[in-house]
């Protein structure tokens, strides 16, 4: 595993919206795979600026989205395919044909085919849960789990109940599994503010622990941890 601490919130975002610039302009047929959240926000705002500026060619790039939420309606304002639609594909006239979702309605191997068939993932971003999932493995997926539905825990339903508002927050996910992630070849995942400090803490001291999912990661040969000072408060690094 890379760590990578940054000197702020800004600079963390900078070195995660670079890579996919630099991955992209170096190999323009690139797969990535795709995370959503609040954290991933300001990276794909970041991508959107620097992709205008340098008149980025993505028309040859295909994307897999992580996960999405299984029990909504695609076109709900809070699925992921509603978030990706706003915040990449409109924003940069890209293609919805350019992107494989999770199809919520049909089981898991479907997915893990549509990605073999992709030529698997090049760039895997990824964010992480309070709780150390990643995608949406809760504590206690193992290794080799495949795209598949997930129960979600109440964790991550507190966490993300305000993208809901007064609607109840879906209890399930079809999620890329942590087998299917680490056939990634590269993993790039940010962390960014205090609220994920302890599970940074917890990642940092632990391996291949189910009870924190992001601990498998840390085998892959190509892992890179982007940190900002906030959620790397409880784990001694210096710049
Ligand atoms: C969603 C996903 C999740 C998020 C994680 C952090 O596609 O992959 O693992 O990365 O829940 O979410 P935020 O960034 O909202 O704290």
């Amino acid at each position: 595993m890379r760590i990578i601490l940054s000197r702020s919130t800004k600079e963390a975002i900078d070195t995660v919206s670079t890579i996919m610039v630099d991955r992209i302009s170096s190999r323009p047929n690139m797969t990535l795979g795709l995370a959503t959240g609040k954290t991933m926000e300001p990276v794909y705002e970041d991508f959107i600026a620097k992709a205008r500026e340098q008149s980025l060619k993505m028309d040859k790039n295909f994307f897999f989205m992580l996960d999405e939420y299984v029990g909504i309606e695609e076109d709900h304002p809070s699925s992921f395919k509603s978030y990706i639609l706003k915040r990449l594909i409109k924003p940069l006239d890209l293609h919805e044909s350019q992107f494989a979702f999770p199809p919520t309605k049909l089981d898991g191997d479907h997915y893990e085919t549509l990605i073999k068939e992709g030529g698997g993932i090049d760039l895997q971003l990824l964010g992480i849960g309070v709780n150390g999932h990643i995608g949406f493995n809760e504590p206690g997926s193992s290794i080799n789990s495949r795209t598949r539905i997930v129960n979600l825990t109440d964790a991550t339903k507190k966490s993300n109940q305000e993208h809901f508002g007064s609607e109840a927050m879906p209890n399930q996910a079809l999620s890329m599994g942590i087998g299917s992630i680490m056939d990634g070849k590269e993993l790039v995942m940010l962390a960014t503010g205090k609220s994920k400090a302890d599970a940074i803490k917890y990642l940092f001291n632990h391996h291949d622990d189910e009870s924190c999912p992001a601990t498998f990661l840390k085998s892959h040969p190509h892992f890179s941890l982007f940190l900002d000072p906030e959620s790397a408060s409880k784990i001694s690094l210096k710049i």
